[in-house]
């Protein structure tokens, strides 16, 4: 059972469709990669077509070799990025991305802050704990996942703390009385905790309206219980439905154990769209943005996914469900769940395996298609209560991304699923309104 009338879509702001063999096309637009020009012209399309938000997500870290083939994770600061987006939109929600385990939470509250102010009510903070990055913050090995979950949790604690401190009502500006401001109603935040002891006040007034929404992201116990504690949206992978509708209820666990509506925590995956005229085309698509994913490469992955070896299969020997009985490291894993469904639906070799675009599979949720096959996926997930909306992650190319923006939104919406204009001028009005 759905949660919700309507989707949550969020736009993700990372250049997906650039990404692989993206990048490489005459007309990709990578040379304004490091300008924010291509993310004003993308926020101002998902606000037309009244998407709850835009997205960045980030790193603290720079994996070098991956910059021979792609950008990687090289890219503008988010919060920045989203800042130079406030005067170019005016009701789409700008959801940034920001470490816990590297940041500090005075430092943080007070640019979530400005960035509300700035937004009149569009910021959003998506709470990471991060994987990787401690060499450039002085930590010798990243913490584990139980500190950095303490701490992330303590982070956010004293932020609102910090937020509270300041009220808005405390704000007066009355110019005839020369009174800026009530001081007796501007409190210490007076934070103590295992990790940070802030006095406070934070020096900015609360926003004088609706909460800064949080998002969290991580899929282990930890961050689980978290997101049921703090999280307004949760951005997951979930590749196929069965993890999707487990992680549903996880989180609907893990928000009335912390006495909150399940309805309350969103859960959004990542969708990953190679969208085309015809499937031919999304396949081809598809296909041609992997196509230095070698064969040792694609061998791999599958026994990652399914624990079963290919390099010294016959190219023309048939994979069969009885092959896959033994071999099981990663069985509960999203992608190898897709590829055990794919086994068993057909009769497929070897070499037909290694070719489908089910072996390549991305991190995310994926749709290889036509915008039709597209709303009839997003539909069945939606009514069967596995999600409660999703972040777009297209890829392939700029055409995709304009078949995503441009005709499934509002195709979603023609069918009653989103929105067809915004009510409200938040991101909390708007996450509310579903
Ligand atoms: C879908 C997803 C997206 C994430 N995005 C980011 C990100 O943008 N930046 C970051 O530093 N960490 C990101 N993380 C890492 C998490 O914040 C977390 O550190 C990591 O997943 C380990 O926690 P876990 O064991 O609870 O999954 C992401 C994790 C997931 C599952």
């Amino acid at each position: 059972m759905r949660l919700r009338n309507k989707l949550c879509i969020g736009m993700s702001l990372a250049p997906t469709w650039l990404s692989n063999e993206g990048w490489r096309a005459e007309d990709s637009g990578i040379e304004g990669l490091y300008s924010a020009d291509f993310a004003v012209d993308i926020a101002r399309r998902a606000e037309a077509a009244h998407m709850d938000f835009v997205f960045r997500p980030d790193a603290s870290a720079l994996p070098v070799p991956v910059l021979e083939q792609s950008f990687g994770f090289s890219s503008l600061d988010p919060t920045l990025l989203l800042a130079a987006l406030v005067r170019e939109t005016s009701k789409i929600g700008l959801v940034t991305t920001i470490s816990t385990t590297f940041s500090h939470p005075y430092t943080i509250a007070r640019q979530m802050m400005s960035l509300h102010w700035m937004s009149r009510g569009r910021a959003g903070w998506n709470v990471v704990t991060a994987l990787q990055g401690n060499q450039n913050f002085g930590l010798s090995e990243m913490p584990s996942s139980a500190e950095r979950y303490e701490r992330a949790e303590e982070f956010v604690a004293a932020a609102q703390s910090l937020w509270a401190s300041f009220p808005a009502e405390a704000l007066l500006v009355d110019k005839a009385m020369g009174r800026y401001a009530d001081t007796d109603l501007i409190k210490p935040a007076n934070h103590e905790g295992r990790n940070f002891r802030i006095a406070g006040p934070l020096n900015i007034p609360r926003f004088p309206g609706p909460r800064i929404p949080l998002m969290q992201a991580g899929a282990s116990a930890g961050g689980v219980a978290l997101a049921g504690k703090i999280a307004d949206m949760v951005f997951a992978q979930t590749l196929d439905m069965t993890t999707a509708l487990q992680t549903r209820q996880r989180l609907s666990d893990a928000a009335q154990a912390a006495g909150r509506d399940p309805a309350s925590v969103r859960l959004l995956p990542g969708l990953s769209l190679y969208l085309g005229d015809t499937r031919a085309e999304a396949r081809e698509l598809f296909l041609a943005n992997h196509q230095r994913v070698d064969r040792a490469q694609r061998i791999d992955r599958i026994r990652a996914a399914l624990g079963i070896d290919l390099a010294d299969w016959p190219s023309d020997r048939p994979v069969t469900p009885a092959d896959l009985q033994d071999g099981e490291t990663a069985r509960n894993s999203g992608h190898g769940i897709i590829l055990r469904d794919l086994i068993a639906r057909e009769a497929l070799t070897v070499d037909q395996l290694l070719e489908r675009p089910e072996t390549l599979a991305s991190v995310h949720w994926q749709i290889i298609g036509t915008v039709d096959d597209a709303v009839s996926t997003i539909s069945q997930w939606f009514n069967a209560g596995a999600i409660d909306g999703f972040v777009a992650v297209p890829g392939g190319s700029p055409r995709s991304l304009d078949l995503a923006l441009e005709q499934l939104l509002p195709r979603l919406a023609e069918a009653g699923l989103f929105r067809a204009a915004y009510s409200g001028e938040t991101l909390a009005a708007h996450l509310d309104e579903a």
